[in-house]
């Protein structure tokens, strides 16, 4: 559907050039090193750039809010690819964050024909059970349906009136012919990754969703959309510093003093640049040079960094002013673990990828047969070794199997040295693989009547 270089969230196209990606989208690298206790795929490079982590990581730091928004696709099987957005979504609820889950069953339902019953059927039994084996905490996770939760939808509609076609063609490839389900989906996903910062559902706060690249779009949709609702807006100044400028639409001209004929009433405008500074006041800035007749206050000694502090102020003014008040999604986003067979992993192709109720058997089976970066003889092996960089079942390891970082190195000089074979690659990949599906199996089956636990009261 998308034509050369869109990423596009529906197309099965293999886009492997994530530094290109990088570049093209303005993404930020994910430094490990700026991490609290950095996961298994942070120090490994495989959730390898952001947008706004750190605006994650301060919330981290400080104890305060955050929230994790993920959704998932209710059709097919959970493969290992979908566990590596719930390792994230594990790592951010250890770190204290509140997660919530959307089934995506509008999406489903309109994109793929599945009917909502179906959805929720496949949702509970096959995702869900899968995340509590994963390690998530009922407690503090919240599984709702897209379709019986009309917050959302509301806000897919609301959120709407900001964008238009020319930007869902720029943006998804969209042309005329594009089905008009594939229209909808992506207002209701934003609408899924925005609400849970509406006072009902936890309230201002940033939320981070953690993803692989080809979501990405839907994010930067959302992005664009959240900042067209903005009240305040925040810019860099040419000579140091940020500067706060009203952005007047239809909803908020009368609070901003603008009446009829764009005429400023001097005294509604200056309350509100009292309220602005009141707002920020809290941040300490000695300097403030506030312009009420041009719109714009001036805070020469804000640094970057204080950006999303300044942010997280003006919105909750905005809220409290009227309007929605809404904080740009943050998101990382995860490498894409091959195929077995070479192209993507894919539920609908079961040799592609290891499904999480696999047998050891089937495992096995399809490990034995991935694509090996081992040479074509013993001989040549042991002379050149294996390259781990095309070896699947290494790759699994690095990914999935092997949680421990010295072990994964080990692994890596032994077979590029060509001690190890390519044989004896795929047998470790089979028994770690045996070893984390029985674990997972085990887990499946204790959880297996306490999914409600996950379930929020709109979902039960
Ligand atoms: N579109 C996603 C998929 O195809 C599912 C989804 C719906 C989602 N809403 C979301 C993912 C919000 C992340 C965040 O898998």
């Amino acid at each position: 559907m998308a034509g050369d270089g869109l990423i596009d969230p529906w197309s099965s196209d293999d886009e492997t050039d994530y530094s290109r990606i990088v570049d093209k989208f303005g993404l930020d690298m994910v430094d490990p090193s700026a991490l609290p206790n950095p996961g298994m795929l942070h120090r490994r490079g495989i959730v390898f750039a952001h947008r706004d982590l750190d605006v994650a990581l301060r919330c981290i730091r400080d104890e305060s809010p955050l929230g994790v928004l993920t959704g998932l696709m209710p059709s097919g099987r959970m493969h290992l690819g979908h566990s590596m957005v719930i390792e994230q979504v594990r790592w951010f609820q250890e770190n204290g964050a509140d997660i919530t889950v959307a089934v995506a069953d509008l999406e489903a339902l309109a994109t793929r024909g599945t009917s909502l019953a179906k959805g929720r059927e496949t949702a509970i039994n096959e995702y869900v059970q899968n995340y509590a084996a994963l390690g998530l905490d009922p407690d503090s996770t919240s599984v709702y349906f897209q379709s019986s939760r009309p917050d959302v939808q509301r806000l897919g509609f609301t959120l709407g009136r900001r964008t238009n076609l020319s930007e869902f063609e720029s943006i998804y490839g969209f042309s005329g012919d594009t089905n008009l389900a594939h229209v909808q989906a992506p207002l209701v996903q934003v609408g899924d990754i925005v609400h849970p910062q509406l006072e009902e559902y936890g309230g201002l706060r940033p939320v981070v969703v953690p993803v692989g690249i080809d979501q990405d779009p839907h994010l930067r949709l959302t992005r664009d959309i959240v900042g067209k609702t903005h009240w305040f807006n925040i810019n860099t100044r040419k000579s140091g510093g940020l500067t706060i400028a009203l952005s007047v639409q239809e909803d908020n001209s009368s609070v901003f003093g603008i009446g009829q004929g764009g005429r400023v009433d001097r005294d509604t405008r200056d309350a509100i640049f009292s309220r602005i500074i009141e707002a920020i006041s809290p941040l300490g800035f000695a300097d403030i040079k506030a312009n009420p007749k041009h719109g714009t206050l001036e805070v020469p000694a804000a640094t970057v960094e204080d950006r999303s502090p300044i942010r997280m102020h003006l919105l909750a003014l905005e809220r409290e002013l009227g309007g929605m008040g809404l904080m740009p999604p943050c998101s990382t986003y995860h490498r894409f673990a091959s195929g077995m067979t070479g192209g993507k992993m894919s539920s609908s192709k079961p040799e592609t990828t290891i499904f999480m109720d696999d047998t050891v058997e089937e495992m096995s089976r399809k490990v034995k047969r991935a694509i090996s970066g081992g040479q074509s003889t013993v001989e040549e092996h042991r002379r050149l070794g294996g390259d781990c960089s095309k070896d699947i079942p290494f790759q699994y390891l690095q990914f999935f199997f092997e949680h421990d970082d010295s072990a994964i190195l080990e692994v890596r000089k032994e077979y590029e040295s060509g001690r190890m074979l390519a044989g004896e690659m795929k047998q470790l990949c089979i028994d770690k693989a045996g070893e984390w599906l029985s674990e997972i199996s085990e887990k499946r089956d204790s959880w297996s009547d306490r999914l409600d636990e996950f379930l929020a009261p709109d979902a039960r």
